[in-house]
This record gives C-alpha cells, sequence and structure tokens, in this order.
C-alpha cells in the first residue's frame, strides 16, 4: 500500500513504525517528518497544512491512504479536501475537529448525546470568570477555549492564580471555568469511520513535567500500556473498555453524524475516573501523543487494514483489534527549559546504544541532522519506548536506554508507570 503521513512528531514516528513493522512492505511517504522518520519513511517537500497541496501529491503519486497525525491539518481542511477527491484518509474533516479544538463545541456534543463530564461555565469577562469560579470551589479549573495540547489549562486552587490565568486568556476568546474532577486518568482511543467505533487498548499519560505530578502541564512526558489496575476498579479491562465504548464514544459519534459532521479517524477519549463515575475531560481528534507510542508497539493486527477500513466506512467488518499481553513504557526526552522556552539546537548522541537495550527503540519527535549529527529541534525530543512481559522489566529497559542518551540540559520524568510496578 502507498500510505502519506502527515505529522512531524513522535507520535507520526509510532505510527509509521506500525506500518513498517506489518508483514506487507509498505511505500511510506511523510510531511513534514524528521531525523527519525526519514530512517523509516520518504520524507516529502509538503505542506501539511496545504488541502490543494497534500491532494495534489496523493493523486499524482496514486496514495492509497491518508493518515493525519496532528490537529493542524485538521483544522485546515485537508481531510475535507481529500475526500472530496474520494482518497481515503483517517482522520476527520475541520467541523468534526472541533471537538478538539473548542472546548465549548465538546461541551455542547457531549449535552446532546448525554456523556458524562464535569460542569463547565463559559465567561468573558473577569467579572464572569470570578462568580464561576466562586460557584464551583476550589481545586480550579480554567481553561482557554481553543487552545490544545494541554496549553491554556491551570488546575489549581489558589484563586489568585486563577484568576491571573483568566485573565491572560481572556483576551484572546471566552474562558472555561470547569468542575475539578478527581481521580485517576485514562487515555482510550477510538477508530470510528463516522458510523461505527473499535476500541484500542486504554493508556495513561503523565502531563505535568516534574516526578510526582510537580511543575507545569506539558504536552505528556510518558506512558504506559495496559492498565492493570483497571481490572481492580472493573473486575477486568474488556468491562471498562465496553463501558466507555458504550456511554461515551459510540453516543459521540452517533451525535455527530446526526448533524452532518460524521467523524472519520480517531477518537481520543480523555477520561477520569471518578468516584460519581467515568466522566470525560476532553477528547481530541487524533492520535494521542506520548500514549500512541505505547499502544501501537501492544496492537497485534496490521495497522494499515485498521485505518483503511475506518477511512473507507468499513468497520462494521472489521475484527475488533487485539493487543499483545506485553506491557509498554514510554519516556520523552525533553529539552532544558521545556515546556516555557525549549533549547533547541543542541547535539543528540547515544541513540544507537540507547536502541541496543534489548526490546526498545526510539521514536524521534524533534530531530534533524546537522553539520556534526543529530540536533534537538524542539521541546519534546525524542521517546524511548520499552516492550517487556512486566512493567518491572520494560521500566528497567527504558530507563537504562535513556541514560545512554546525551543531550545537554536534558529533561525526563524518572517515575513514568512506577506506580503501576508489580510487587
Ligand atoms: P486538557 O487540555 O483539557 O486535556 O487538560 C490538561 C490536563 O489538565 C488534563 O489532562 C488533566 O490532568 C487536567 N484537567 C483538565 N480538566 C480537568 C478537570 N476538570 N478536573 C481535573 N483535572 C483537569
Ligand atoms: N497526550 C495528550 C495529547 O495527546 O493530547
Amino acid at each position: 500500500m502507498r500510505i502519506l503521513v502527515l505529522g512531524s512528531g513522535a507520535r507520526e514516528h509510532a505510527i509509521i513504525l506500525a506500518l513498517r513493522a506489518e508483514e506487507s512492505s509498505h511505500e511510506i511517504f511523510a510531511a513534514p517528518g524528521n531525523a527519525g522518520i526519514a530512517q523509516d519513511a520518504t520524507v516529502v517537500d509538503l505542506d501539511q497544512n496545504d488541502p490543494a497541496a497534500v491532494t495534489t501529491f496523493a493523486n499524482e503519486r496514486g496514495v492509497d491512504l491518508v493518515v493525519i497525525g496532528p490537529e493542524a491539518p485538521l483544522v485546515a481542511g485537508v481531510a475535507d479536501a481529500l475526500r472530496e477527491r474520494g482518497i481515503p484518509v483517517f482522520g476527520p474533516g475541520k467541523a468534526a475537529a472541533q471537538l478538539e479544538g473548542s472546548k465549548a463545541f465538546a461541551k455542547r456534543i457531549m449535552d446532546a448525546a448525554g456523556v458524562p463530564t464535569g460542569r463547565a461555565l463559559r465567561a468573558t469577562t473577569l467579572a464572569e470568570v470570578e462568580a464561576a469560579i466562586d460557584d464551583l470551589g476550589a481545586p480550579y479549573v480554567v481553561k482557554a477555549d481553543g487552545l490544545a495540547a494541554g496549553k491554556g489549562v491551570i488546575v489549581t486552587s489558589d484563586r489568585a492564580d486563577a484568576l491571573a490565568h483568566a485573565a491572560t486568556y481572556l483576551p484572546i476568546g471566552p474562558v472555561l471555568i470547569e468542575e475539578f474532577l478527581d481521580g485517576p486518568e485514562v487515555s482510550l482511543f477510538f477508530v470510528s469511520d463516522g458510523d461505527r467505533v473499535l476500541p484500542l487498548s486504554p493508556a495513561q499519560d503523565y502531563k505535568r513535567l516534574g516526578d510526582g505530578d510537580a511543575g507545569p502541564n506539558t504536552g505528556g512526558m510518558g506512558a504506559y500500556s495496559p492498565l492493570p489496575w483497571l481490572a481492580d476498579l472493573f473486575g477486568d479491562e474488556d468491562t471498562f473498555v465496553h463501558h466507555v465504548t458504550v456511554e461515551v464514544a459510540e453516543p459521540v459519534i452517533r451525535q455527530l453524524d446526526a448533524e452532518g459532521t460524521p467523524f472519520i479517524g480517531l477518537l481520543y477519549a480523555g477520561l477520569i475516573l471518578t468516584h460519581q463515575g467515568i466522566k470525560v475531560i476532553e477528547f481530541n481528534a487524533r492520535f494521542g501523543d506520548p500514549e500512541t507510542q505505547v499502544v501501537l508497539p501492544r496492537l497485534v493486527d496490521p495497522l494499515s487494514g485498521l485505518l483503511l477500513a475506518a477511512a473507507s466506512g468499513t468497520l462494521e467488518t472489521h475484527p475488533r483489534p487485539s493487543f499483545s499481553d506485553e506491557v509498554a513504557v514510554t519516556v520523552v526526552l525533553a529539552s532544558e527549559g521545556y515546556p516555557e522556552a525549549p533549547v533547541t539546537g543542541r547535539a543528540l548522541s547515544g541513540l544507537d546504544a540507547a536502541a541496543s537495550v534489548p526490546d526498545v527503540h526510539i521514536a524521534h519527535a524533534a530531530t534533524a541532522v546537522g553539520a556534526d549529527g543529530l540536533v534537538a529541534t524542539g521541546g519534546r525530543v525524542l521517546n524511548v519506548v520499552a516492550v517487556g512481559s512486566s512493567f518491572g522489566e520494560a521500566r528497567d529497559r527504558v530507563y537504562r536506554a535513556i541514560d545512554e542518551i546525551v543531550l545537554d540540559g536534558s529533561q525526563h520524568r524518572t517515575d513514568i508507570a512506577a506506580r503501576v510496578v508489580e510487587g
């Protein structure tokens, strides 16, 4: 199959590695890619956010499937343009992608679909913000509408900090004040063809920068899959997955379809397991990063067949994806200064030694080849991923590997999956 993958992060590298790991020998194009992706795909000079350019490329090269990794091309209408030309694309159109981009849109869909979520109040002035935070009480959750990737969100018990945060974002647009939801977080992905959904395996992301969940929110500093503790709460993982499928994913997909904006692509449900039940904190319209890096290495069935079935509306006859019993852990290596002001351009080495640790691989996020070798070009630089038969083993491997990597001033968490190490 000829596949074009749009995006340049570790998520896209993970998608490409999963496609490569299949039996078939695909021809894979990537844009804009990165230095790691270039080792596993043909990087092409193409503006991922230009619907006409992407459509022309896909047509000229006879691409069988386009997989859209990040949100930006979705919002730019790249999927709409491809679909109009009859090119199979995994990723929702602009209208359905608002499920991620507009928190107000997401809340409306959830209300209409009867999906459990926290209460939220919309505010456009500081006075409205004050009234809302006093109504909902501490801890305060303040979110800028329309901003993704954990940016623009503050969770704090300090009223002054909450107000200051709102004041920062009010000039840009409305803010949402949300009820604080207390409990463990789960990321669960669904592949949707607009009509039906198939669940993938649950994962947990570590959003905060520092060990013990200290420091600012980030795009995600590590992840693991599966979540063995779900069995303690629900009897088994499958009961949980079934519940979220029926109570969350299916009603949302049906609602979007009924509104004439079918969702074809990856529905990412960000959930909190509260004492009052499972609630949605957010939806994303794309694969999660870094969760994808631990979910896809465990996927047993070919990824291309699954994504193509979703893109062409034939999920009904596709079997539910199955996952290996092996566990996966990923740790993000970030640049100094991430997330506020990452220092870029520094030399990066030791990747071969890291990848030689058994059952370890590296997904590149922000790397380029400089005059003297690899350089880091962004905040989250790469993901070290390890699989193993236990979390103890996978953690041991991932941290042995990350110790081999040299990047001045780099940061990583040391407690990824520590809470699930058996015994
Ligand atoms: P979001 O951008 O909506 O995913 O928010 C980023 C992170 O902030 C989430 O992953 C949670 O850890 C936290 N968060 C967001 N909303 C809430 C909420 N209502 N209650 C508790 N924590 C939240
Ligand atoms: N890991 C969080 C996200 O992809 O938005």
